[in-house]
Order: structure tokens, then C-alpha cells, then sequence
């Protein structure tokens, strides 16, 4: 099948990479020429595990291609799928200016049948906005075609993106015509060869459903979160409350780590969005409006927890910081919560010295010169007065902790994410301080 993807980014350019090496001939349209052109050079702008082999294998045979031409991008596919950033507008609510333009661009353009798909995450009723948005320009070209607006929210996860588009739980498929459900259809038939997992619904529960699923996960988050800080004061050990609770099937185990709260593309914005919407209808969502205010106070958690141990004034002091991406295996620090640590410790009057696996070179975009970057995880420590984790990249999860000992000024550490075992770092001598551990 010949399909268009508008936007090359996390999402985009995986559901690309990924439709391509089931056969497809697809090409990626982005508006960003810089992306574009490291694309037709092979070089793959963001880090996630496994998309480069098959960018560069489907690039090679011709079924992957890469444009900034938009009249050539609209040729292309049957299948134009929408996958452009939805931030946040100023009131929270998802700013639709980019999928609109990616929906008025179709129509300024198209000749024949097309099948719009939304796979941003956007609000409820978004769909009849694209609808509307290509009607007026076709109208405005004074010519009528036909075209079908579906709802495909995508579920993956950056880190391990790859592999849930390749195998994905479910596939969501909101649409209101039958000929635009058969083309879906046929486009997931490959990844679910085992048995169906499509959900066909209508549009509206389709676009809901994402904000459902972001929603319920940082709500879960923001619970453990706060119920670590409860376990500190009770002197209970949030890490035995977690396996207690998640061995309940009803609960599960999934997404009930506490840690210094829930950052990334997704998640902050999903949740503002949903209670905006909600107050469009004059609604409030007080549960989720309390998940944000729970993740804004967790993000500050650690710093605390520093300021308790060493005071309010940090002049003077430095910090080595394991971990800057919002969560391991991306490179992507879009509302991480290091981002809120660093900015804090600096303002204070500290000094930091960051290691990161993959997000060094983001980090380098965003922070500039404000830190130090240390090229791993022990230099990182010469010469501190204590270390911070805050992403729980696996590779902080052995450390030697006779040399952290050795390096740091004093023996003293602060866990973000609970990776390590507090008796064990107390064997070493170190001064240990997760999150709801005892
Ligand atoms: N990142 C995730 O893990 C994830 C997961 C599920 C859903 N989503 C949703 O998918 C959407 C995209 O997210 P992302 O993380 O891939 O964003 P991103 O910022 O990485 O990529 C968006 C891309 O769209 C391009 N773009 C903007 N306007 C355009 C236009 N008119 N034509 C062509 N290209 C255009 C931008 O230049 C950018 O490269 C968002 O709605 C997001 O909420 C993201």
C-alpha cells in the first residue's frame, strides 16, 4: 500500500520505519528540512532502539523515503497519516495548529480518495475538526472528492517503540465508514498475524481512549508517589507495599515504582489536556487535577530530600546527577523531571555534573552550558558532595560502590528511583535516601 506519514518524529517516523518493513511504500514528510536531510543521509535524529537497522534496510530498498515536498507528499498515499506534535496551548488544552495544517495541506492537494488518519493524540471532537477543515479547502478549490477521517491513536512507548508498534497490545481504530475500516484493517494485518487485536469503535471513543490510557498510568504514578511519601513518615517500606499490592490481579505490578514523578511528551500534556476538556464541558476531573498537583510536588522530592540533608543554600556544593532523559532508553527530555532537579540546584547556588547514556547530546541543546557533562557515570562523581539518580537507565543499577565511595566528597547518595537495595549501600558506608525505602 502506498502511505503518506506528516511528521517525522517519535511517532511518525517509527509507524513509517515500521509499515515500511512489512512491505509498504511509504514516505515521511516533515516540515523540519534539518530532519529531513539527516533522514536521506541515513542518520536517524532521535535515539530508539532497533529503528535505525530498519530505517536503513527499508531506506536501501527503496520502500522508505523522506521528503519535505508537500504536493508530492499528498500524491503519494491513499493513507496520509497524521502523526505532528499536539503540545499544549497556554490553557493547557492540546494545540491543534499542526494537525489542522497537515489536514488543510491533504486537501489543498489531493485528487483522488484519501484516507486521513489521526494518529496525534488529540481531543475528543478533533476528527470533525479535520473533516471540516479539508471540506472548506476542497470547497475552496470549488471541487468535491472523497475522503474518509479516522481516529488511530498510538499506543507505544518511547524506549521500546519499536517493539510495540511491531507487536502492539491493541489497535485502535475509530471510524464511522466502512470502506476507511477495511483499508485499516488491512494496514495492521501484519501485526497481529497470532490473532486480531483491533478494536474497531466510533471516533470519539477512539480519541478518548488515549487520554483514558495516559491518564489511568500517571494516575497510578502520582498514587504510588504520594503513598511513598506517607510510607517514609509511617516508617513503612514503600518497595514491600508495592509487591503487597501489585500481587492483587485486580492491581498488577505494572507502573507502581514511585520516583520523582512522571515527565515526557505525553503524559504532562495528555493529563492537562483531558481536564481542559473536561472544563470546556463544564467538568472538573478532580482526580486528575490532583495527579498533576501530586506530580508537580513529586518532581521537587529529591531536591528536599537534599535541602533536608545539607540546607536550603547550596553555594558552593556540587552534584553529580545520574540520569537526564525523562526515562531510560530515549533520548528525549521533554518535561523531565531533571530538568526541574538541575534548574532548582542551580538556582541555589550548586553546581551539577550530569551523565547520561543517550541524552547527552539533548541535554547539551537544552541546559547549554549551565552544567558539567561527565563522559560516565563515575567521572561524573569526582568531587561531589553527593550523587542524585534520576532516570533508571539499567546501567546505574550495579555500580561499584567502593569507587562511588572513593569519588564523592562524602559518602551520600540520593535514589529517585529506588534502584538500589538501602541495606547493601549502607554496607558500603553510604548514606543512603530513595524514595519511600526504610
Ligand atoms: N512520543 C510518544 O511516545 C508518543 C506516543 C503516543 C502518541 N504520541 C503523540 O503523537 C504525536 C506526535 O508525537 P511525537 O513525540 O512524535 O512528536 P515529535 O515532536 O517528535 O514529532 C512531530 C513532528 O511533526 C513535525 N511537523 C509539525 N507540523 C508538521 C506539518 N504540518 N507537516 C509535517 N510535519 C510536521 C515536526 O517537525 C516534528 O518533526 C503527539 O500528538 C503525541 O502526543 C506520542
Amino acid at each position: 500500500m502506498k502511505i503518506t506519514v506528516i511528521g517525522s518524529g517519535y511517532v511518525g517516523l517509527v509507524t513509517g520505519a515500521c509499515l515500511s518493513e512489512h512491505g509498504n511504500d511509504v514516505l515521511c514528510l516533515d516540515v523540519d528540512s534539518r530532519k529531513i536531510e539527516m533522514l536521506q543521509r541515513g542518520e536517524i535524529p532521535i535515539h530508539e532502539p532497533g529503528l535505525e537497522e530498519i530505517v536503513r534496510r527499508n531506506a536501501a530498498a527503496g520502500r522508505l523515503r523522506f521528503t519535505t515536498d508537500l504536493a508530492a507528499s499528498v500524491a503519494h498515499g491513499t493513507v496520509q497519516f497524521i502523526a505532528v506534535g499536539t503540545p499544549p496551548d497556554e490553557d493547557g488544552s492540546a494545540d491543534l495548529q499542526y494537525v489542522l495544517a497537515a489536514a488543510r495541506n491533504i486537501a489543498r492537494h489531493m485528487t483522488d480518495y484519501k484516507v486521513v488518519v489521526d494518529k496525534s493524540t488529540v481531543p475528543v471532537g478533533t476528527a470533525d475538526k479535520v473533516k471540516a477543515a479539508i471540506a472548506e479547502e476542497l470547497a475552496a478549490r470549488g471541487i468535491a472528492l472523497p475522503y474518509s477521517v479516522v481516529s488511530n491513536p498510538e499506543f507505544l512507548k518511547e524506549g521500546a517503540a519499536v517493539e510495540d508498534f511491531m507487536k502492539p497490545d491493541r489497535i485502535v481504530i475509530g471510524a464511522d465508514d466502512e470502506r476507511a475500516v477495511h483499508v485499516m484493517r488491512s494496514i495492521y494485518l501484519p501485526f497481529q498475524r497470532n490473532h486480531d487485536r483491533t478494536l474497531v469503535m466510533d471516533v470519539r471513543s477512539a480519541e478518548l481512549t488515549k487520554y483514558a490510557a495516559n491518564a489511568m498510568l500517571a494516575t497510578r504514578i502520582s498514587f504510588m508517589n504520594e503513598l511513598a511519601n506517607l510510607a517514609e513518615v509511617l516508617g513503612a517500606d514503600i518497595e514491600l507495599v508495592r509487591r503487597g499490592i501489585g500481587s492483587d490481579p485486580r492491581i498488577g505490578y505494572s507502573f507502581l515504582y514511585p520516583g520523582v514523578g512522571y515527565g515526557g511528551s505525553c503524559f504532562p500534556k495528555d493529563v492537562k489536556a483531558l481536564c481542559r476538556t473536561a472544563q470546556e464541558h463544564d467538568m472538573d476531573l478532580r482526580v486528575l487535577q490532583a495527579v498533576e498537583a501530586a506530580n508537580d510536588v513529586q518532581k521537587m522530592r529529591l531536591v528536599h530530600k537534599v535541602t533536608a540533608r545539607l540546607g536550603e543554600n547550596l553555594a558552593g556544593r556540587r552534584f553529580a546527577l545520574w540520569g537526564l532523559a525523562f526515562k531510560p532508553r530515549t533520548d528525549d527530555m521533554r518535561e523531565a523531571p531533571s530538568l526541574v532537579i538541575v534548574n532548582e540546584l542551580l538556582s541555589r547556588g550548586a553546581t551539577v555534573c550530569a551523565f547520561d547514556p543517550v541524552a547527552m547530546h539533548e541535554a547539551r541543546r537544552i541546559l547549554g552550558d549551565r552544567i558539567d557533562y561527565a563522559d560516565s557515570p563515575l567521572a561524573a562523581l569526582a568531587g561531589a558532595d553527593a550523587l542524585l539518580v534520576v532516570t533508571e537507565w539499567k546501567e546505574f543499577q550495579c555500580p561499584d560502590f567502593e569507587r562511588i565511595k572513593a569519588l564523592l566528597k562524602q559518602p551520600l547518595i540520593f535514589d529517585g528511583r529506588n534502584l538500589f537495595d538501602p541495606l547493601a549501600v549502607k554496607e558500603y558506608g553510604i548514606e543512603y535516601e530513595a524514595i519511600g525505602r526504610r
